[in-house]
C-alpha cells in the first residue's frame, strides 16, 4: 500500500535558544538535551515509529530533534544525555571499526557540524558514550560540549558520529538544526524572518515497513566479509521535518528556508514543478557575498542551502518540491513518481506586499590568496572491492582510521588540498573545523591507468599526477563559490581547495587550543562511506 502524499501538515521543531537574556542584554546558556528511544508518526497513516530523538525531555523528544538558536559570539554549552536503552533499534556491523562498550548500550556522541569549536566539544568518533556515562570510548573527555558560536552567522546541525554507528545512529533520527544569527549583519540584509517565514526544513530518505519500523537492510553486499554493510542507504519516502511528504499552506510572499540534506547517501536535485526560480543566499555555514537566482539546485547529503523562494511569483495555488538525482549520484537509478516528490506548497490568498527583499550583495568574506597557502596536499579517495566485484570499504589516501595523522595543519594557517578521487562515485568531503573556497575541478584523463599506479604506489607525485590533469575543466557552480564545508567531489576529478584553519569572518585566532587531543576528523559525508572507513583524523599544530 503506497502512503498518501501531502496529507501531514509540515512541523516547526521546536526551537531553543542557545543564549539567555539578563538584565536585557544575551548571555551564555547551558542545554540539557536528551537522547531517548520512543515512537514518532511519520505519516497519517503509517504506524508509529520507534525511533532514536533528541529533545529536553523524552514528552518533547522529536525527529529531527529541536532547532538550537544561538547567537553570534554568546557560547552556547549542552550537556547531551544518553538515555538510549541497552539495544540498537537497526542492524549493524561489528566488522567494521565501530564503538564497543563492554557492557549493553548504544554509543553515541555529538557533533555540531559547521561549528569552529574545540575538540574536546567536536564529538570525536571515539568519545562515545552510552547510557547514564556508564561507558566512554577512548578519546571521551567532557560532559557538557562547549559552542563558542563565535564563527560567522549562518546554518549548522547537530548529528550523532559514533564510530560505526553513524550510519544508523542518523537513520534512527539523531539529526537537528543549530543557526547562528548575527543581528547586526543580518538585519540590515532584510530577509525574511520570523518563526513562519524563516523555516529549517530537514530532508531525509527512510523505508518503513507495513508495521511502521524503519526498514535497513540486514545482509551486507559482502555478506562473508561485512555481514550488514551496505555501501548505500536509500530509502523510497522522503521526509521533511520528521513527516513523509508533508504540505505547507503559504501566503503570496517570499520565505526563507534553511534546508539541511540529512539523508545517509542521497543527493537531491531540487526544483520547483511550476518553474519557479529561487534565490540562494548561502551555503553550509556561510552567507554568500552575492544572492545567486537558480531553477535548479543539487545538495549533497550534509550541505546545506539558504535559499528564499518568492511565492507572488507564483501563477499556481501549489507548487512541489522535487528531485530529479540519481541514486547513487550519479550515475544510479533515476528517481520516479514517489522519490522524486518532496513536499507541496499549498499558495493562498492575493499577492502580498511584503517588505522583505533579497539584497544582491549579502556578505563578503574575502578569500586569501592562494600564494599564501603554506601546504599543499594530496587527499586520495579509494574503493575497495571483492572477488565478485562489490565494494568492501572505501579509503582516504589508502589509510583506514586508526592510522596516526597524516594532515596536520597549522592553526592559523591556509592550506591546499588536491582531492583525487579515483572512486566512480561522488564523495561529499566533509571537514571539520575549517572551512574552504573550491579553486577548481579538473577531469582525469586515463584515469583507469593513474589508479593502478596509485594502488600500488599511493603517490600522486611518483604517479605523475600532472599527466592526468588534461582533461575537461568543471566549472564551480556560482552557488558554490562562497565559503563551504563540504563539496561534491566529482569521480574520476581532481578537485582543488583552499582551507583556512581560522575565522573567516575575522583575523581572531581560535579562542580555544585547536591542538588539544582528540583533534578533529575530515571524511566523505555518505554515512555509510563514513562508517567503512572513508574518514581520518585531522590534527591541528601549533
Ligand atoms: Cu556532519 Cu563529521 O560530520
Ligand atoms: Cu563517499
Amino acid at each position: 500500500s503506497k502512503l498518501e502524499m501531502f496529507v501531514d501538515e509540515l512541523l516547526d521543531m521546536p526551537r531553543i535558544p542557545g543564549f539567555d537574556i539578563k538584565n536585557g542584554v544575551p548571555v551564555s546558556k547551558t542545554l540539557k538535551i536528551g537522547m531517548y528511544q520512543k515512537k514518532w508518526k511519520f505519516h497519517r497513516d503509517l504506524p508509529p515509529t520507534r525511533v532514536f530523538a533528541y529533545g529536553t525531555t523524552r514528552s518533547k523528544a522529536t525527529v529531527p530533534g529541536p532547532t538550537i538558536e544561538a547567537l553570534q559570539n554568546i557560547e552556547t554549552l549542552v550537556t547531551w544525555q544518553n538515555h538510549l536503552p541497552s539495544k540498537h533499534i537497526l542492524p549493524w556491523d561489528p566488522t567494521i571499526p565501530t564503538a564497543t562498550p563492554l557492557h549493553k548500550g548504544v554509543p553515541t556522541v555529538v557533533h555540531l557540524h559547521g561549528g569552529i569549536d574545540e575538540p574536546q566539544s567536536d564529538g570525536n568518533s571515539n568519545s562515545w558514550f552510552t547510557s547514564g556515562f556508564k561507558e566512554m570510548g577512548p578519546t571521551w573527555t567532557k560532559k557538557t560540549y562547549r559552542y563558542h558560536n563565535f564563527q560567522q552567522p549562518g546554518n549548522l546541525w547537530y548529528h550523532d558520529h559514533a564510530m560505526g554507528l553513524t550510519r544508523v545512529n542518523l537513520l534512527a533520527g539523531l539529526i537537528g538544526a543549530y543557526i547562528i544569527r548575527d543581528r547586526s549583519i543580518e538585519t540590515p540584509l532584510g530577509l525574511p524572518h520570523g518563526d513562519d517565514f524563516d523555516r529549517p526544513l530537514v530532508i531525509f530518505d527512510r523505508s518503513f515497513l507495513i508495521d511502521g519500523s524503519l526498514y535497513m537492510n540486514n545482509t551486507g553486499n559482502n555478506p562473508s566479509i561485512h555481514p550488514q554493510w551496505q555501501p548505500e542507504y536509500f530509502g523510497d519516502v522522503i521526509i521533511v521535518n520528521g513527516k513523509a511528504w508533508p504540505r505547507m499552506t503559504v501566503h503570496r510572499r517570499k520565505y526563507r528556508f534553511r534546508i539541511i540534506n540529512a539523508s545517509n547517501a542521497r543527493f537531491f536535485r531540487f526544483f520547483l514543478t511550476n518553474g519557479m526560480g529561487f534565490k540562494i543566499i548561502g551555503s553550509d555555514s556561510a552567507y554568500l557575498a552575492k544572492s545567486i537566482l537558480k531553477k535548479k539546485l543539487l545538495l549533497a547529503p550534509s550541505e546545506i542551502v539558504d535559499v528564499v523562494f518568492d511565492f507572488s511569483k507564483s501563477t499556481s495555488d501549489s507548487v512541489i518540491l522535487a528531485n530529479d538525482a540519481a541514486y547513487p549520484y550519479p550515475s544510479g537509478d533515476p528517481t520516479d513518481e514517489i522519490n522524486g516528490k518532496v513536499m507541496k506548497f499549498v499558495i493562498i490568498g492575493e499577492p502580498e506586499v511584503d517588505t522583505w527583499q533579497v539584497p544582491a550583495e549579502l556578505v563578503k568574506y574575502p578569500a586569501p590568496a592562494v600564494s599564501s597557502a603554506s601546504t599543499t596536499r594530496y587527499i586520495t579517495m579509494y574503493e575497495y572491492t571483492s572477488n565478485i566485484d562489490e565494494p568492501t570499504h572505501l579509503y582516504i589516501n589508502g589509510l583506514s582510521y586508526e592510522k596516526p595523522a597524516t594532515e596536520m595543519p597549522k592553526a592559523g594557517s591556509t592550506e591546499i588540498w588536491n582531492v583525487i578521487n579515483l572512486t566512480e562515485d561522488n564523495h561529499p568531503l566533509h571537514i571539520h573545523l575549517g572551512l574552504f573556497v573550491v579553486l577548481g575541478q579538473t577531469e582525469l584523463v586515463n584515469v583507469d591507468l593513474f589508479r593502478d599506479c596509485m594502488m600500488k604506489m599511493n603517490d600522486a607525485i611518483k604517479c605523475h599526477l600532472s599527466q592526468y590533469t588534461r582533461g575537461k575543466k568543471i566549472a564551480v557552480p556560482t552557488h558554490e563559490r562562497g565559503w563551504k564545508n563540504v563539496f561534491k567531489m566529482r569521480p574520476g576529478c581532481l578537485t582543488r581547495i583552499l582551507i583556512r584553519f581560522s575565522y573567516i569572518h575575522s583575523n581572531a585566532s581560535y579562542p580555544f587550543d585547536a591542538t588539544a587531543e582528540p583533534g578533529y576528523v575530515y571524511h566523505c559525508h555518505i554515512l555509510d562511506h563514513e562508517d567503512n572507513v572513508m574518514m581520518r583524523p585531522l590534527k591541528i599544530i601549533s
